[in-house]
């Protein structure tokens, strides 16, 4: 499969920031326009903890201390203080832009308010873009979509594990895989097992022989499709409990063979088309997909609906399900999105999971998606 969707946003993200921003300097955004701020203030309430209106830029100071104080924020020195209250400003002003540009969620302070996009992307996401297939992955056959649920969600059926958090580690990759195999597993042997990503971050080097560098490297990123060809040959993954997740990428790789909780049977790569992803989503169950993530770093809530949003790849998580209506203001309402579960821990964005709506690959989220099958083997 060509893949030239990864190339569409060659523009540095730079570029799409200050594109972004003098869209919304210009009150533009999309036709908010000029009562932009009225909308939002009407849809986020009044005043409301962790949400941005001008209010929150007058009183940084104030919202500043909430924020230490709600993620345990300490500082070494009053310079580190001083510099990290200088880009929390920046990211309420971000957070801001994001609110007009994306107005069906709901933007503000979250636990990554004083990083940097930069420190921000090295820390928390960890997808390696690559052109091409691996090796063993099939294209996933043509599904029928005409009997297809108006909603779904792979959490109802019992095939979904808690929200994990992959910390400070670039290896949203190994969660992202370690979900969908999950799923398969279950679809496979009816038991929920929760798989080990540490085994990926430890012991996960495949390589793409094609293209030099691209390999799994634990808190420096990955790819699904990788990650399941390692567990194809490896002979499976390791449970959760047995092989710990820790974080860190310093570890020797411990995997047992003899406590293998789940193989790969195969895996493969859904086609662009939305109606297939979602066919194979209530057909194989969760699918591991990359996105870009630089909206996510000031959700709260809401189906995310950008106006522009590059399809620049740099996180991986798990597509789990779809509904056909999200809650939107006015007349963006009645939207449909998808349901993302991520990694971060359970208190971001809404308990963990994401909306983001369906319909024209918003943030590359239809670009690369790879579904997995497991192998039915007794627990
Ligand atoms: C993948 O494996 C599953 C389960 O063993 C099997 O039913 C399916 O036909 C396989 N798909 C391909 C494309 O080989």
């Amino acid at each position: 499969m060509a893949s030239p969707y990864v190339l569409v946003f060659l523009s540095s993200l730079l570029i799409a920031i200050s594109f972004r921003s003098s869209l919304a300097d210009d009150g533009v955004a999309g036709g908010v326009g000029e009562n932009g701020d009225i909308i939002i203030r009407q849809v986020v309430g009044h005043g409301e903890e962790g949400v941005v209106d001008e209010n929150s830029l007058l009183n940084a100071d104030h919202h500043f201390a909430i924020f230490k104080r709600k993620y345990g924020k300490a500082y070494a020195t009053q310079e580190e203080h001083d510099y990290r209250f200088s880009v929390f400003k920046k990211n309420l002003r971000r957070a801001r832009r994001h609110q007009k540009l994306d107005p069906s969620a709901v933007h503000g302070v979250t636990q990554f308010s004083d990083l940097t996009p930069r420190e921000f992307r090295r820390q928390f996401l960890g997808v390696n873009r690559r052109l091409r297939l691996p090796a063993d992955a099939n294209k996933a056959p043509i599904l029928p979509t005409n009997d297809l649920p108006t909603d779904f969600d792979w959490r109802d059926h019992g095939a979904v594990t808690p929200v994990k958090n992959q910390g400070s580690c670039g290896s949203c990759w190994s969660f992202s895989t370690t979900g969908a195999l999950e799923g398969a597993s279950f679809l496979a042997t009816g038991n929920l097992v929760s798989l080990s990503e540490q085994q990926l971050v430890d012991c996960d080097h495949e390589c793409d022989p094609e293209e030099k560098g691209s390999c799994d490297s634990g808190c420096g990123g990955g790819l699904m499709n990788s990650a399941f060809e390692y567990t194809l040959k490896a002979g499976g993954l390791m449970r959760e409990e047995d092989y710990p997740y820790t974080g860190t990428d310093r570890g020797a790789c411990k995997f047992d063979e003899n406590k293998i909780a789940a193989k790969v049977a195969n895996f493969s790569v859904v086609s662009l088309d939305e109606d297939q992803i979602a066919a194979n989503l209530v057909k194989s169950g969760p699918l591991a997909v990359a996105i870009n993530a630089v909206y996510m770093q000031t959700y709260l809530r809401g189906v995310s609906c950008p106006y522009i949003c590059s399809r620049r790849l740099d996180h991986g998580v798990l597509l789990v399900g779809y509904g056909a209506a999200g809650y939107a203001p006015i007349r963006l309402k009645e939207k449909p999105y998808w349901i993302i579960k991520n990694s971060w821990g359970e208190h971001w964005g809404q308990d963990g999971y994401y909306k983001i709506c369906r319909g024209h690959n918003v943030c590359g989220v239809d670009s690369m998606v790879s579904s997995v099958a497991a192998v039915a083997i007794s627990q």
